[in-house]
């Protein structure tokens, strides 16, 4: 049998540079420990985020090159909301800047003080739009999701007895909304089963709520459906796509992920007078209801994105990738939450850096000695991230450590995958070396770890 490679070929190539490791020391300790600080000029291979840094394919750029730019009624916003209906099913929209607004506006509709969000380990901009409501997000993933080394196909499932005791518990005025994340980044880009999305909407309506998909990787979701749930081998992608938000009532997506575009996202329902409420929100957050924060160039290439996004052989590509790096990593006896994710590998960092407390973070430190040592990026999902608990503001220690490596869509090669596990590996093998973690010297009220001053201790 031949080896397997990309479904893609390179018209558009991008320069990047090697540096010292003295310099990489001064850069770091300029950025304050802090690797979102960083000049990207400074990164060799940015594993910050795989969100919003795709490559766009030409079909996505022939398509900006026909945006239309009219304020109101943009051709653009029509090709839009046909790529939505086609691909999720939902007649009504929203477009937003990126994610994080359309949770904004949805949230400013729905969610009030004292509210309830049930969900699947809420993404961390999901869950600070619930508490700057003062609302609460409660976790309901199943308990497999934070045994790292247990190999289970669907990690982002959510554990119907914690759904149903939070419904039971309290009223269901008090209970906006269930966030099912797919796949839920914050257990590792794990997936969560076509069953379980079936069973949560099942729940959910016995006790009439509504149901709400964070989509920002849908698409991935669904590939692993696919490759992994009994009875989905032969449909195709966008048939799965179909099946799943066949139960929701309402998205809200980060399009930078599995719309491969650099700016963009949307809320999208099927209940007309729900959307009538957040127009107004989305006019005054975002803009008309037409454009909301995109250009009509963006919102073409979104369309285009989306549909791109669900067919097999790009998603194949994609997560093939993925799973070379965390083949790799795997023969080094590097622990990192398996199976590998769709979008990235979480490296568990409590585990490696076990001997250092969880009070000088652990996956921060380990996020800093990987850059050292070879210019590589990636991202604390740990403690920094968690914050603080915003009534006793006391740090919260999550669960897990982990370094997040996230990976660009269509951007890096193989060979860039093979030094970023050789690096690793040498951060690893001299792990005992590594004394000391971080201390934090300056942080914001919220969201902290995207300006967080840190100092060595
Ligand atoms: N939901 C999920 C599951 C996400 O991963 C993100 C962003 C958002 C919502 C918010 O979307 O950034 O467009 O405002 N995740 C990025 C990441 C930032 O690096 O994982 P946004």
């Amino acid at each position: 049998e031949l080896p397997f490679a990309e479904s893609f070929k390179i018209k558009m190539v991008e320069t990047i540079r090697r540096s010292t490791r003295a310099e990489r020391e001064q850069w770091l300790k300029e950025a304050n420990y802090n690797l979102f600080n960083l000049k990207s000029d400074q990164v060799f291979i940015d594993l910050l985020t795989d969100s919003g840094t795709g490559a766009m394919s030409d079909k996505q750029w022939a398509a900006m090159m026909t945006g239309d730019e009219s304020y109101a009624g943009a051709r653009s916003y029509y090709n839009m909301k046909a790529a939505i209906k086609n691909i999720l099913g939902f007649d009504h929209f929203l477009p937003t800047h990126q994610g994080r607004a359309a949770e904004n506006v949805l949230f400013s509709v729905l969610v009030k003080s004292g509210d309830i969000v049930p969900g699947n380990s809420h993404f961390d901009t999901t869950k600070g739009h619930i508490e700057f409501r003062k609302a609460k997000a409660v976790d309901c993933t199943i308990d497999e999701a934070f045994d790292t080394e247990l190999d289970h196909p669907f990690k982002g499932n959510v554990d119907l007895v914690k759904l149903e005791s939070v419904l039971t518990t309290y009223p269901k005025e008090q209970i906006p909304m269930i966030i099912i994340t797919v796949t839920c980044n914050s257990s590792g880009g794990q997936p969560v089963s076509i069953a379980n999305l079936r069973a949560v909407k099942q729940l959910a309506d016995k006790y009439g709520i509504p149901v709400c998909y964070d989509s920002a990787r849908f698409a991935e979701n669904a590939y692993f459906i696919k490759m992994r749930e009994e009875g989905y081998q032969d449909k195709s992608i966008k048939e799965i796509v179909k099946e799943m938000y066949s139960y929701a009532d309402m998205a809200t997506m980060s399009s930078k992920k599995d719309a491969i575009v650099n700016m963009g996202g949307f809320i999208a329902m099927r209940d007309e007078e729900l959307w009538k409420k957040a127009s107004t929100y989305n006019i005054m957050f975002e803009g008309y209801v037409t454009y909301g924060g995109m250009s009509g160039r963006d919102m073409n290439a979104l369309a285009q994105g989306l549909d791109e996004g669900t067919e097999f052989e790009y998603l194949e590509t994609r997560i093939k990738q993925v799973e070379y790096l965390g083949e790799m990593l795997h023969e080094y006896g590097i622990p990192f939450q398996k199976p590998v994710g769709g979008h990235a590998i979480f490296v568990d960092a409590k585990k490696i850096l076990s001997h250092i407390p969880k009070e000088e973070f652990q996956a921060q430190t380990l996020g800093c000695e990987l850059y050292l040592e070879a210019g590589i990026r990636g991202v604390e999902i740990g403690t920094i991230l968690a914050d603080r608990d915003p009534e006793t503001r006391e740090n919260r220690y999550p669960e897990l450590e982990l370094l997040r490596l996230a990976i660009p869509r269509r951007v890096y090669t193989n060979n860039h995958m093979e030094v970023v596990a050789a690096a690793l590996k040498n951060v690893f093998n001299r792990r005992l070396n590594i004394k000391h973690g971080f201390k934090i010297i300056e942080e914001a009220p919220i969201m902290r770890h995207f300006t967080v001053h840190l100092d060595k201790i």
